[in-house]
């Protein structure tokens, strides 16, 4: 295995009572300032599934694009976009969810996908994991299926790792918070 958890870790800052009292906020800013530690990243995801058989890359609005772009460009995939509310011009479809701190529509162009492809999603993290269970919706909405879900980022405590595994979606994260 390519990644050191350490390392990793080590970039990802905590801070305390954003965006509102209560919530740990783990900040992924200083990991994308080091081109060494962002480099581990990618090439830890790039080792999971560059022999792995998916068809799409699939990246949520906004943090994860940051990496789901460089894991598509890398295994020559393509990607698709996951978009909050109001963000993409064509034919939508959309799905409610709640986070942590808030409720939102996530969106994708209609004709992203088709019956049989293979979309492996991804975010820079998972909390209560209803981002990336609407984008399970909407792919599955389109005939197709998720791969796996990915992400940096797994904050166990609250349940959405679990959740999305509950609902038949094999995760993966390079590490926790608890
Ligand atoms: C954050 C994070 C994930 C999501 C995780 O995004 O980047 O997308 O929350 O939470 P969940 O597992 O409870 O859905 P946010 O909605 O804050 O948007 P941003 O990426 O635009 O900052
Ligand atoms: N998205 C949802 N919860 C979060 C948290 N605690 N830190 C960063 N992003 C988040």
């Amino acid at each position: 295995m390519i990644y050191d958890e350490i390392s990793i870790k080590s970039l990802i800052r905590p801070v305390p009572d954003f965006p509102r009292p209560g919530v740990i906020f783990r900040d992924i800013t200083p990991l994308f300032q080091s081109p060494r530690i962002l480099r581990l990243v990618a090439d830890s995801f790039i080792q999971r599934y560059v022999e792995t058989d998916f068809s799409h890359i699939g990246a949520m609005d906004a943090r994860g694009f940051l990496i789901g772009s460089i894991i598509a460009y890398e295994l020559n995939k393509p990607l698709i976009l996951f978009r909050k509310q109001g963000k993409l011009p064509a034919d939508v479809l959309s799905e409610g969810y709640q986070t942590e701190y808030g409720e939102a529509l996530l969106e994708v162009h209609s004709d992203s996908l088709c019956e049989g492809d293979k979309v492996l999603i991804f975010d820079d993290l998972i909390a209560t994991g209803g981002t990336l269970m609407a984008a399970a919706r909407l792919v599955r909405r389109m005939g197709a299926s998720v791969f796996e879900a990915a992400a940096i980022i797994d904050l166990p405590e609250l349940g959405g790792s679990q959740r999305l595994e509950d609902a038949g979606i094999p995760t993966f994260s390079l590490t926790a918070f608890s």
